[in-house]
């Protein structure tokens, strides 16, 4: 009998674990942002971005106070950098240009060769040991002498942005094959102007978000024509941009709660990859409806949504070599209803889209208060990308869990374990995902959740003056993923030992000498 049962489960779960390999050409990788770890934020002639404003006028606003001053000091720290990326064994590596680092100001009259040098090492010792370089254009660090003309509420930005990105094309395009415009719009946008939680940290809910995203969307658009004119044939690189949403799990399977989670959905990933993405372009029609509607009702001459063009519309549709989508969590969703219609202010982002979000506290908390783990999101995410807009080409470029910095980050691995799985489901079922981005390499200041929320596949030591990394248990799963091409669901790696530094035994060492030094003068004279 038992025998009988062996024969007939052991073909079907070898075929199982067969499906359940990552595709031969599928690319590992993991992600960072200059802001959260290069530091050296004025050094060798950076300018300010709205990041280090935020961080120096409004410290309240971080978590622990803390800031990107020094962060995880990769501007001196690189070398090492790369050295955990070849213990990984990652494909690829995930990182983004600081405008200001190489253009100061934001304004391409002035360039600092001191940063284009911090670039052109970075990426030549990628290349030196066969790491593929994926560079992010902007990942949220503005200059702040943009800002201060209106940032990107100000058409004019679209053109400064164009000048920056040109020049990266130029200098850098020869060895950076892959590149992306923008990493998550929704947050550039909403986080920052419309709620403030992100630089630079206007609370103007219903109108300047709108404005931002629609100037975002023409940047994104020149910038790609721009690639595809001018660099695409002769350097031969992709092009594309990375949105971000979470995912939208209905209160019920009541038709209304459906079709929150679609207007949840459409005002959140649509926003951005209906114009770029679907057949026709544009907005989401639901967009254009409610937010046209609404701003009637309210009083506006003209919807608060702007109008594309039918030029403009041409030129965003298809603007995008492949679809970068970062994910971490997902959230309950219900319509805005009779009972709780005054929950959100009028106008803004939310009250247009009619969705109330809630955690949901049956799934795991992380140290993000916004964060819960519900594996399942990721895979309804991919699907629906791929039904909606004709089944692109996908990087996962984001995802990951945050926690207070265990090293033995068990819950870490978990969640990779599972999150990676549904990933390999929807692969499974068709879904184009080309590639998969840890976030994030290592610990790092995480925006409004300082140094608190942790990230990383390395702890990083932020009391060490040499900011000492260490491979943390997730480091080693992951390395085991991408050596293996498979996720072992058994594997729980140690981590490597280190003893966190503080800075009071630091005093204490170096104050030991002084005191025995003391003690021995002091003998001495007793005795003579
Ligand atoms: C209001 O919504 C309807 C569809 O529900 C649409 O036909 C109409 O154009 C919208 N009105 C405005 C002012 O946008
Ligand atoms: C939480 O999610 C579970 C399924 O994952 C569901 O059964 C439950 O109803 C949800 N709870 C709330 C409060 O929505
Ligand atoms: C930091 O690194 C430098 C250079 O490698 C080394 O000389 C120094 O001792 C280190 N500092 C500490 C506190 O370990």
């Amino acid at each position: 009998m038992s025998y009988f049962l062996l024969i007939i489960l052991l073909p079907l779960t070898s075929s199982v674990e067969g499906q359940k390999e990552f595709p031969d050409n599928f690319k590992f990788g993991v992600s960072s942002s200059a802001y959260q770890i290069e530091g050296a934020w004025s050094e060798d002639g950076k300018g300010e971005s709205i990041w280090d404003h935020l961080v120096h006028n409004h410290p309240e606003k971080i978590r622990d106070r803390s800031n990107g001053d020094v962060a995880c000091d990769s501007y001196h720290l690189w070398h090492r950098d790369v050295e955990m990326l070849k213990e990984l064994g990652v494909d690829t590596y995930r990182f983004s240009i600081a405008w200001t680092r190489i253009m100061p100001t934001g304004i391409g009259n002035q360039v600092n060769p001191k940063g284009v040098e911090y670039y052109n090492s970075l990426i030549n010792a990628l290349l030196a040991n066969n790491i593929t370089p994926y560079v992010v254009l902007y990942h949220w660090d503005l200059p702040q002498r943009l800002q201060e003309m209106g940032g990107w509420i100000n058409r004019d930005t679209i053109g400064r942005f164009k000048e920056y990105a040109r020049f990266a094309f130029e200098t850098f395009g020869d060895r950076v094959k892959w590149w992306t415009t923008f990493n998550e719009p929704v947050q550039i946008c909403r986080e920052s102007y419309e709620q403030d939680a992100m630089a630079p940290g206007y609370d103007f809910p219903g109108i300047p978000c709108y404005l931002c995203a629609h100037n975002l969307l023409l940047a994104h658009a020149e910038t790609v024509q721009l690639y595809r004119l001018h660099y695409q044939s002769s350097q031969g690189g992709k092009i594309g941009i990375s949105l971000s949403s979470a995912w939208a799990q209905p209160r019920s399977d009541s038709a209304d709660d459906r079709e929150a989670s679609e207007m949840n959905l459409q005002f959140i990933i649509g926003w951005f990859a209906h114009p770029i993405f679907s057949t026709n372009g544009n907005y989401p029609q639901i967009m254009i409806d409610r937010i046209g509607n609404f701003s009637a009702q309210q009083g506006f001459a003209k919807s608060r949504l702007p109008t594309f063009s039918a030029d403009e519309i041409r030129q965003i549709k298809e603007s995008s070599d492949f679809l970068g989508f970062n994910t971490y969590t997902s959230y309950m969703v219900h319509k805005l209803d009779e009972q709780n219609a005054n929950i959100f202010p009028q106008p803004s982002f939310n009250h247009d889209s009619g969705v109330v979000e809630y955690p949901n506290t049956s799934w795991p908390e992380t140290a993000s208060s916004w964060f819960r783990v519900h594996p399942k999101g990721i895979y309804n995410l991919l699907t629906w990308i791929r039904r909606e807009y004709d089944n692109p080409d996908v990087f996962v470029t984001e995802n990951g869990y945050s926690d207070h910095g265990d090293m033995r980050d068990t819950n870490r691995v978990e969640y990779f374990k599972k999150y990676m799985d549904a990933v390999l489901d929807a692969v499974g079922e068709g879904c184009n995902v080309k590639g998969y981005f840890a976030w994030s390499l290592m610990d790092n200041f995480e925006w409004r959740g300082g140094i608190v929320e942790r990230f990383g596949l390395y702890y990083v030591d932020f009391n060490h003056p040499n900011r000492t990394r260490t491979r943390k248990s997730s480091a080693k799963f992951y390395a085991d993923v991408i050596k293996k091409r498979k996720i072992d669901m058994e594997l729980m790696p140690e981590p490597d030992d280190y003893t966190p530094y503080s800075a009071a035994e630091a005093v204490s060492t170096r104050v030991k000498p002084v005191i025995i030094a003391a003690m021995i003068v002091y003998l001495y004279k007793l005795i003579y």
